[in-house]
């Protein structure tokens, strides 16, 4: 797996507001949208283009508009829902498959209990969405998901990275290619990434 730690002030400005204490979860739902839409715009760099002929005031030029395979986002359940509206405001005709995994919090192996991808998922590229890379564990099973689906091209979004995940993802999926505004210290006994932001889920959905 490689990895992209996208730096710009602007990231790293809503990055710092969104680990505030004082942010509330109406702030900290927008923050996330916001960094997602910037994730989202350098993830799909790559894209690919094709010429065609357009009328414009000047007659008719040459412009270039994208093709190529169409995309899913996969959110993971619950947090990577909160990275959504964000990433779809960037690729509005993108479809929309979600997985359900979470993490036994004893042995931090994930659990999956829900799955619904397209039917043409095979044919798409795939961008996975989850705020907090930290074990890896859940990732490393929604891609092996997403190759048993015969997915071939698949990218990760994610907002905080821990090195352990990033490591463990890289081990097992050399080809899935990671975007992250932050790569963090490491992660401590109960699997939070520190520094980190603490449960995005609860900060997202305003659980706790
Ligand atoms: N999930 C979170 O929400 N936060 C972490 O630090 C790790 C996993």
């Amino acid at each position: 797996m490689s990895i992209k730690v996208i730096k710009h002030p602007l990231i790293e400005h809503k990055m710092s507001l969104l680990r505030r204490n004082d942010t509330s979860s109406y702030q900290f739902r927008s923050l996330v949208k916001e960094i997602s839409i910037f994730l989202t715009y350098e993830a799909l760099r790559d894209l690919e283009m094709h010429e065609y002929q357009i009328d414009t005031w000047q007659g008719e030029i040459t412009a270039n508009k994208i093709s190529g395979k169409k995309l899913s986002v996969v959110p993971i359940l619950r947090a990577g829902l909160g990275m959504l509206n964000g990433v779809l405001e960037v690729i509005p005709s993108a479809r929309v498959g979600v997985v359900g995994v979470y993490r036994d919090e004893k042995t931090l192996k994930p659990i999956e209990y829900y799955k619904k991808f397209n039917d043409d998922i095979s044919d798409r590229n795939v961008l996975i969405i989850d705020p907090m890379l930290a074990t890896g564990n859940s990732m490393n099973a929604v891609i092996e998901m997403l190759k048993n689906e015969n997915c071939k091209k698949i990218k990760a979004i994610c907002l905080v990275a821990a090195p352990e995940g990033v490591k463990n993802i890289q081990e097992k999926h050399a080809d899935v290619e990671l975007f992250t505004s932050a790569l963090d210290d490491h992660l401590n006994e109960n699997g939070y990434i520190i520094p980190g932001l603490g449960d995005a889920g609860d900060k997202i959905f305003g659980t706790k």
